[in-house]
């Protein structure tokens, strides 16, 4: 075999497939594909500290920063994709944050606590991180039309990607009356055939694999195991922001658990080949109405198990939702999921991480997501589970006031407008209407506009007292 091939993540089976393949699972037994490399044999750039800065520093070249993917900076670790292949927008210039507000939100030290912005990416989600991947794999293999189910991002994402370059058509599935709008608007403006299907998203990611199947369309999805190599990337461009000096936790929303898993993958590969010296902790948020993960790790002890994952315990979870007709039900839309395709992968991530899962309420989320905008970049709501969730760590004692905190943001704040300013603005009467279904009631941390008659008088005067100084500077 070569440098790097897909292999089946269960240990029993563990076939092995060549790069061109695309298999959406394993063929023999129906599992999640991993990519796997033969670390011996991959040029690594020779580095006195190991992973050292200077390997993927550098000036922007000839064209400048759409030309520079901050996926493919680190393609020496990604030996699978070819360099004439790959494909960019100009994806992972991304931000690691000091954010006082959020750390003392959070109750961490603002010296240690950091935010990894993945909202300026391109389409405004680390979901380009993977599209790269996906979409380098699309083009190594011929693809001409690449489909997804989405709550959103992923949509949005290869819409960008296919329109931006022009390399093949992209058809998305979105759950109907469950995307929020500044991503619809994003999938309808790029052009890409955008199918509202009756149902929600858990349907959706259903029909898209059938559809798929039967069509010879390609699936970028994340059990596409190339999009999971790209957002591993988000992961080394967190250490190369700490220096490569591992951090002692990684929080991040868990839906439908790609990134989770990409995340985990990232950094055990780096640590196995002694590229890091320690392994930091992953903590996975769910939404309290989407807690798939949680219940199943917290309250039925589901474990990875060397791979031999217990699938009845899984089944019969999935039985019992679909028993009660229970749907994933949360105002953090990006993360309405209560069939999570990467659930294995996420719980190997758990174990080598040593990782926790929590849920947090929608409430928390919209409160955290107040105090994530406060230091000057804001999020989408399912983001901000992560400030919740390291919070809520805290308070239980599972994580230290001083500990390096690594909380990823998501998406941006764009993305779902409604909430932000229902949050800020909404009397509390109003807000309960809207969002009670929810279990959101209050605004505690809003910025709350004010209204005012059209007159200088009246203005100044409100203004003064705003800002409460005497007299406008
Ligand atoms: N945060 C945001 C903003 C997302 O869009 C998603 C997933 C997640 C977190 C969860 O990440 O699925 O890797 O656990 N959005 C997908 C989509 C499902 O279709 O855009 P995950």
């Amino acid at each position: 075999m070569a440098h790097a091939w897909q292999q089946c993540i269960h240990p029993d089976c563990a076939a092995q497939y060549d790069l061109t393949q695309v298999l959406p699972k394993c063929p023999k037994c129906g599992n999640l594909l991993d990519i796997v490399y033969d670390w011996d044999r991959m040029a690594l750039p020779d580095r006195a500290d190991k992973l050292g800065r200077s390997a993927f520093a550098g000036a922007w070249p000839a064209g400048g920063p759409a030309t520079v993917s901050g996926v493919w900076r680190f393609g020496e670790l990604l030996p699978w994709a070819p360099a004439e292949k790959r494909v960019t927008i100009g994806e992972g210039h991304t931000q690691l944050r000091r954010s006082p507000n959020a750390a003392d939100y959070a109750g961490v030290s603002r010296e240690t606590f950091r935010l990894q912005y993945e909202g300026l990416n391109p389409s405004g989600s680390f979901k380009d991180n993977g599209m790269a991947g996906a979409f380098t794999h699309a083009n190594m293999v011929g693809a001409k039309i690449a489909a997804c189910a989405s709550t959103g991002n992923t949509s949005a994402s290869l819409a960008a990607f296919a329109s931006a370059s022009g390399l093949m058509r992209a058809v998305i599935f979105i759950g109907d009356g469950k995307i929020a709008y500044g991503k619809l608007s994003q999938a309808l403006d790029y052009g890409a055939v955008t199918m509202l299907v009756k149902g929600d998203f858990d349907d959706a990611m259903a029909r898209v694999q059938e559809v798929c199947a039967e069509e010879g369309i390609y699936l970028v999805n994340s059990v596409n195991p190339f999009r999971l190599e790209g957002q591993k990337t988000i992961m080394y461009r967190v250490l190369e922001g700490l220096d490569w000096k591992a951090p002692d936790w990684i929080v991040c929303p868990g839906g439908n658990l790609g990134n989770s898993s990409a995340f985990a993958k990232a950094l055990y590969e780096l640590y196995d080949h002694g590229l890091l010296d320690r392994m930091p902790r992953l903590a996975v948020v769910n939404s309290s109405g989407a807690p798939t993960l949680s219940r199943l790790v917290n309250d039925h002890g589901l474990v990875w198990n060397g791979g031999r994952v217990d699938d009845g315990a899984i089944k019969t979870y999935y039985d019992g939702l679909d028993a009660r007709g229970e749907k994933a039900h949360t105002l953090a839309s990006a993360i309405e999921i209560n069939r999570p395709v990467n659930l294995k992968k996420c719980l190997r991530g758990i174990e080598r991480t040593k990782g926790v899962v929590l849920e947090v309420t929608d409430q928390q989320i919209l409160d955290a997501k107040a105090w994530v905008a406060r230091d000057g970049l804001g999020c989408e709501p399912a983001s901000a589970a992560s400030l919740a969730g390291a919070k809520a760590l805290v308070e239980r004692g599972v994580i230290d006031r001083d500990s390096v905190v690594v909380c990823v943001l998501t998406g941006h704040q764009l993305k779902d407008p409604h909430a932000t300013v229902a949050y800020h603005s909404y009397p509390a009467e109003k807000l309960k209407e809207d969002y009670g279904e929810f279990g959101v009631s209050s605004s505690a941390f809003a910025n709350r506009p004010i209204p005012v008659a059209n007159s200088l008088g009246d203005i100044v005067d409100a203004v003064r007292k705003a800002t409460a100084v005497s007299g406008l500077q």
